[in-house]
């Protein structure tokens, strides 16, 4: 018999979940929505860096490596996402291959990856803000524009600050959108995407003919000695560090039960927003590189540099690469807060969270409670510490939510290959075990403090579990 804490939900409930969410993305709103929740920081500001301390013009490679890694993952949640589309994303889709208590673990990994995600970008998006309102000669005092604590020598200090206010602005302000709808909202992410994408298409274009080629030699800066500085190591660490620019196509499998038709959309979503932001970052990295000599470009803002580099040339494009970069995080920040107030409403419909926050919107059909949830929690974060602190846990809670994702996708095939499968992952289990193994390979990767931090997170959910979880599971009373 099945242990009580391994029962599975029927998976007939999440083939055909019922229809309090309103149905209204189409397919090319979900491409949208993915773009809106991928090209942010990673493309803003990692690259720079990333090419200047590790991989130099060859990062190109590396985002072509960690695009491989991600689609291979893409393919596995494609398939997940068109045949059960559901809010939950992973955290339901291992509810009925894997049992309650995994599923939790994962539902509780997700919140981990949006929570700090939404709250890193929030923060990032208040140096933006701040940096465009100084030019403006507008001056916020430190005191409400930097977090309250901070991480040094493995202490926390208090920096003298108050809040990190815009931050906690921009997520109220996209927190009252969401819950003004998810058509909407998917409306104002439209256009932030054509703002974001088509600055970076601007500054491609121009970019081109301020290339200095002389800057590409060597495409491949020479090994230092040290394993990831240049060469072929420095282009998988690079590959490791640029992941995160890809980050939120996953987020994007949570709206699956907002889709008008997931079965044939959801794929197309997934798959096309990843492979459009690979060619974007591969160009902007080309021409980056091309302006601007690599050692130089370890600055926050690179594309900003190689702008003022052109000289006279490209700086009528200067205020709007910022206004592109903001626009581009308000868009990470919208799809993720989604993601995570989705996951919220998943898991208190399965009654292991309180059932206040599965309450929808009557009119909007949203889950308003699991939004201002989900608001409150990220504004105090974003606004109390700060973004190394925040950043650290994103990728390690992504790429077990994808290694889950993809072992899933096995053992499925195995134990119902008689369920419809709208979209099918193509050369089952190479492209599982390939995805599944990029990803734990980055995981070993990094940091123990990660781990540690991941470890008390998890942790934590098992006491929330096993005090409120399991008494309220719906599952587990349909079995008594
Ligand atoms: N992919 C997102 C970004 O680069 C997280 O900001």
């Amino acid at each position: 018999m099945t242990s009580k804490y391994f029962k599975k939900k029927d998976i007939t409930s999440s083939l055909y979940p019922s229809g309090d969410l309103k149905r209204s993305l189409s397919a090319s709103n979900l491409i949208t929505l993915g773009i809106g929740a991928i090209v942010g920081t990673g493309i803003f500001v990692i690259t720079g860096q990333a090419a200047s301390l590790y991989a130099g013009p060859a990062l190109t490679f590396s985002f072509l490596i960690s695009a491989f890694g991600c689609v291979m993952a893409g393919l596995c949640y494609a398939e997940f996402a068109a045949m059960m589309p559901v809010a939950g994303s992973v955290y339901s889709y291992s509810y009925t291959t894997t049992g309650e208590m995994p599923a939790w673990f994962i539902g509780w990994t997700l919140i981990l990856e949006y929570l700090f995600a939404c709250s890193s970008v929030a923060v990032g998006w208040s140096g933006y803000m701040t940096s465009l309102l100084d030019g403006w000669n507008i001056h916020l005092p430190t005191s409400i524009a930097q977090a309250a604590f901070d991480h040094v020598n493995n202490r926390w200090i208090w920096t003298g600050s108050l809040i990190n206010f815009p931050a906690v602005f921009i997520i109220a302000v996209i927190s009252a959108l969401l819950i003004g709808g998810i058509k909407q909202s998917a409306l104002i992410n439209n256009v932030i995407v054509v703002i974001k994408v088509g600055v970076i298409l601007l500054f491609i274009g121009f970019g081109l003919s301020f290339i200095d080629t002389g800057n590409w030699h060597p495409y491949i800066p020479q090994n230092t000695g040290k394993f990831g500085e240049y060469g072929w190591s420095g282009i998988l660490r690079g590959a490791g560090v640029v992941f995160y620019a890809y980050l939120g196509f996953d987020a994007l499998s949570t709206a699956a039960q907002e889709a008008r038709n997931p079965q044939k959309d959801m794929p197309k979503g997934i798959l096309v927003s990843l492979i459009i932001c690979a060619i974007l970052y591969v160009s902007v990295t080309a021409v980056l590189t091309g302006i601007v000599n690599y050692k130089e470009l370890n600055v926050p803002a690179p594309i900003a540099l190689a702008i003022d580099r052109t000289g006279e040339g490209l700086s009528w494009l200067s205020p709007f690469i910022k206004l592109g970069a903001i626009a581009g995080l308000s868009s990470v920040i919208l799809v993720m807060m989604m993601g995570q107030s989705r996951i919220y409403y998943a898991i208190s419909k399965d009654g292991l969270l309180p059932k206040i926050f599965s309450k929808v919107h009557k009119k909007h059909r949203v889950p308003q409670n699991a939004t201002i949830f989900a608001c409150v929690v990220t504004g105090l974060f974003a606004g109390l510490f700060p973004l190394h602190v925040l950043s650290e846990l994103v990728s390690i809670g992504t790429l077990l939510a994808f290694t889950i994702v993809c072992i899933s996708v096995i053992i499925l095939r195995k134990t119902r290959p008689d369920l419809e499968r709208p979209f099918k992952t193509p050369l089952v289990p190479l492209v599982p075990l390939l995805g599944a193994g990029i990803c734990f390979l980055q995981m070993i990767s990094l940091p123990w403090s990660t781990w540690l931090r991941l470890i008390v997170w998890t942790a934590t959910g098992f006491v929330i579990y096993f005090t409120y979880g399991i008494k309220h599971s719906v599952v587990q009373r349909k079995n008594e």
